[in-house]
């Protein structure tokens, strides 16, 4: 899909992979609306950048963040779902509120602006673009329940792309780690190895353009899974041994 001309709506944007590749979209003609809770303190000006405060974990959120978007630009041709979150945890204690926070977060909200996005536009082409992660192939220890909300986006974008028309596309980004504030929020030190968010915007846009339906920013991490998946046992084995040093380990 050509980007020059779209309206474009990017949730997360005020951070980290979001604010890359807002910045990236900028520099190619089109209008977007950056939403997310701290919208409104995003430090780029652009004539054709609107701003939107939206906590994506509230259904009202999403419907009032599609009702400016349509008001303000007249569509949406292309929905970047990319705001979410982690934890790196030991889940000891039951814990319903725990759980639904981040499954609202980063499964719900993703599943639902979908179905918005598909409402909205019938069979007019689209494009959905959704930030997953490679945990959605590879559960990690200490991020259980991230693991399965972004495994859980995998299953349900596999099922709904049979659902879409034609001209209509549910792309998948699967980010290795990057260097953003997401290891800090989550609790944890970012692991080896990392990419920069400018890199994986980069590959975002040209996912944007050339539809692909998987994306992989990491071009070792595809190889790995693909053809050497004992790489990533071991990568798990390490990981467990953290886990066990930060969690089970004590005096
Ligand atoms: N960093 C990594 O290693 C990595 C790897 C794979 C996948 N990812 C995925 O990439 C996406 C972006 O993460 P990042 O690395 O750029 O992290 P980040 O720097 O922490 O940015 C997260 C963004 O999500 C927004 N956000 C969080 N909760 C929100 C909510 N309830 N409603 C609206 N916006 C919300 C934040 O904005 P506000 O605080 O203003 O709401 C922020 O703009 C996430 O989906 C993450 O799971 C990250």
């Amino acid at each position: 899909m050509q980007i020059a001309g779209k309206n474009i709506v990017l949730t997360g944007a005020t951070s980290g992979i979001g604010s890359a590749l807002l910045r990236e979209l900028l520099k190619r003609d089109c209008t977007i609306t950056a939403a997310s809770r701290r919208a409104e303190s995003l430090d780029i000006e652009h004539p054709k950048l609107l701003k939107k405060r939206c906590d994506v974990s509230k259904r009202e959120d999403i419907d009032e963040l599609f009702s400016f978007a349509v008001q303000q630009m007249g569509t949406v041709d292309i929905f970047i779902a990319n705001a979410g979150f982690a934890f790196y945890e030991s889940l000891q204690n039951p814990d319903w509120a725990h759980i639904q926070s981040i499954i609202d977060t980063d499964l719900i909200s993703v599943i639902y602006a979908a179905q918005k996005l598909k409402a909205l536009k019938g069979s007019q082409p689209f494009s959905l673009m959704i930030t997953a992660s490679a945990m959605s192939w590879l559960s990690i220890p200490g991020y259980a329940l991230y693991s399965a909300a972004k495994a859980g986006l995998r299953g349900f974008a596999d099922a709904y792309r049979h659902e879409l028309s034609p001209g209509q596309h549910l792309q998948m980004v699967y980010p290795i780690a990057v260097n953003t504030q997401f290891f800090h929020e989550a609790g944890s030190r970012k692991p080896w190895p990392s990419q920069s968010p400018e890199h994986v915007a980069r590959r975002m846009v040209k996912g944007l353009q050339n539809g692909k339906n998987h994306i992989y920013p990491s071009r070792l991490f595809l190889l790995a899974r693909m053809i050497f998946p004992f790489l990533l046992r071991g990568y798990v084995l390490l990981e467990h041994r953290k886990f066990l040093a930060q969690f089970r380990e004590g005096p």
